[in-house]
């Protein structure tokens, strides 16, 4: 009787087509469609590994999910018989056979629906799931950091003050701090997502919001004054948020050029960073009380209408002279004006020498290592963005976590290539092996990466800086001392190992923070470096 098996085998509505199929004789017509498939799908056992895990009660009738829940927890002898009395007891034979069946049906549909999700993944969409070279810009692919979102929108929540967003090199700020500029100018996305929703203001925010990244061209504040002034390629000039805008700047740049007499327009992003320094000494009072002069214009042109100026400096660490930056902020922070800075640091007192001028206004957001499950769950939205047609076995998402550190960079990382490997060989799972092969191609240096090219940069020729490369790394501390490090060192057979640490110094691998005591610059590299093969 058919409608034993239609009740519960295709609540899926595109997928009504297969009742009719297995009226019309299902066996013969799942075959037929399969059989090009089954080798890679029997071979990877996924028949017998996926519906359980899988099912959510979407891909097949839920009588017919449970029974084959209960079927797999059983002993192979008890199957039979504990699938007719936990499914179906009571029921006529008949219904019995039903439900055997329908668990079938609903077995094959939902293979045969991951080969059609397969077949018409694009490949850009497993680009788009992962983002290992960039922040995270859109909150649908922003995982987890509930807790620092709800800092940053109580920071957004009081007026003025000051926001600084610190951590280690790659562990996930910059993600943040868009994040924070997005809920600032009004987005309410990843609040709703992370159910934060009731933490927002029932007016909505809607700040001007100025995002800067420092690069090496700004060295010091005045600057970075300079650039928040006239703006760079992703901000408009601040004058152009006041009513009289580009008159107004143009005088501006008058006033500057009179006292400084040079063209401020070198000033800009693209300048020299030679011509920088001519500049500096001409910051003074005066650029200062100029900013202030043209907060206050903005202000005064936007205060009724917005929730405030937030002035948002990414890569503060940066800048190589932060002086004056603690008073700047004091003199030029209100009610309307709220600063961020986002910098590798684990206290302010790092970025910012001057930080007692800042005191009890600041709202600093730590940012640690990222949880595993947190890492896992980036794996999790990545499959959602691919439509599930490529997913990971629970053991790989494991191994990726842990391999990863803390650090989503190599979470991204991982993920992509061995969803693109499957994607290469139409899979449509990454198993174990998968991230295991994976990773022995990275530690063998043969995946190309801004690491490995960093690798080859960090040791070039040398078998002894490559030695002390890995001692550094192996160090578990963040801080290295390097009293023991060099003696070591000297054990291996490193003559001089002060100056394959100079070297390393050089090239902007490792930073020196006070006498004998030096870190990695990056700490993605300190792993990297730390799993990678010895070169030949
Ligand atoms: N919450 C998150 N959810 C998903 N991926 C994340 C998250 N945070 C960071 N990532 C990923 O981790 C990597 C590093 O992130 P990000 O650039 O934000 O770190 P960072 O601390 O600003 O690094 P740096 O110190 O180099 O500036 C990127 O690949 C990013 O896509
Ligand atoms: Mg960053």
């Amino acid at each position: 009787m058919l409608p034993a098996v239609a009740r519960g085998a295709v609540p899926v509505a595109g997928l009504r087509w297969w009742v009719l199929a297995v009226a019309a004789g299902w066996q013969a017509s799942v075959r037929a469609v399969a059989a090009p498939w089954g080798a890679p799908f029997a071979r990877r056992g996924l028949g017998a590994r996926r519906p359980v895990g899988h099912s959510a009660g979407r891909r097949f009738g839920r009588h017919a999910q449970q029974c084959v829940q209960r079927t797999a927890a059983m002993p192979p002898a008890n199957r039979g018989a504990n699938c007719k009395i936990s499914c179906y007891n009571g029921n006529s034979g008949f219904a019995v056979n039903a439900a055997a069946a329908n668990a079938h049906v609903g077995r094959l549909i939902w293979k045969e629906s991951l080969i059609m999700e397969l077949r018409e993944l694009s490949i850009d969409r497993i680009h788009r799931a992962f983002s290992p070279a960039k922040e995270i810009q859109n909150p649908e692919l922003f995982v987890g950091r509930k807790e620092e979102i709800r800092k940053g929108m109580a920071a957004l929540m009081t007026k003025g003050g000051f926001l600084a967003i610190l951590g280690l090199r790659g562990v996930g700020k910059s993600s943040i701090a868009y994040q924070i500029k997005l809920i600032a100018e009004g987005n309410d996305r990843l609040p709703k997502l992370l159910d934060l929703a009731r933490f927002l203001p029932r007016k909505r925010f809607n700040y001007i919001v100025h995002y800067i990244r420092c690069d090496n061209f700004v060295r010091d504040i005045p600057t970075l004054l300079k650039r928040i002034l006239f703006g760079d390629e992703n901000n408009p000039s601040l004058f152009s948020l006041t009513k009289a805008g580009e008159r107004q700047a143009l005088e501006f740049k008058k006033v500057l050029e009179a006292q400084i007499g040079g063209n401020i327009i070198a000033a800009q992003a693209s300048v020299k960073g030679s011509e920088e320094i001519r500049y500096a000494p001409y910051i003074s009072d005066d650029l200062i009380g100029q900013f202030r002069q043209v907060l206050g214009m903005v202000t005064k042109d936007n205060w009724q209408k917005r929730s405030g100026l937030l002035i948002l400096i990414d890569e503060f660490d940066i800048v190589e002279n932060k002086r004056g930056f603690g008073s700047l902020i004091k003199a030029c922070s209100s009610d309307f004006v709220k600063f961020g800075i986002v910098g590798v640091g684990t206290s302010i007192s790092e970025l910012i020498s001057d930080h007692d001028s800042v005191g009890r206004q600041a709202n600093i957001i730590h940012v640690p290592l990222m949880p595993e499950h947190e890492l896992v769950h980036i794996l999790k939205r990545a499959e959602h963005i691919v439509g599930r047609a490529i997913t990971f076995d629970e053991a790989a998402q494991l191994e990726i976590a842990r391999r990863s550190e803390g650090f989503p960079y190599f979470t991204h990382l991982m993920g992509k290539e061995t969803m693109l490997l499957a994607f290469h060989r139409r899979n449509s799972l990454v198993t174990l092996a998968d991230v295991q092969a994976l990773f022995t191609t990275i530690v063998q240096g043969n995946l190309p990466t801004i690491y490995e090219d960093l690798y080859h940069r960090a040791v070039g020729n040398s078998t002894q800086k490559e030695i002390l490369l890995k001692i550094l790394a192996d160090e578990l501390q963040d801080e290295i001392y390097t009293k023991p490090a060099y003696a070591l060192a000297r054990e291996l057979g490193i003559k001089n190992p002060t100056q394959a640490m100079r070297d390393l110094e050089r090239d902007g691998i490792i930073i020196r923070v006070r006498d004998r005591y030096y870190r990695f610059s990056d700490p993605v590299f300190k792993v990297y470096a730390r799993l990678r093969n010895w070169k030949e």
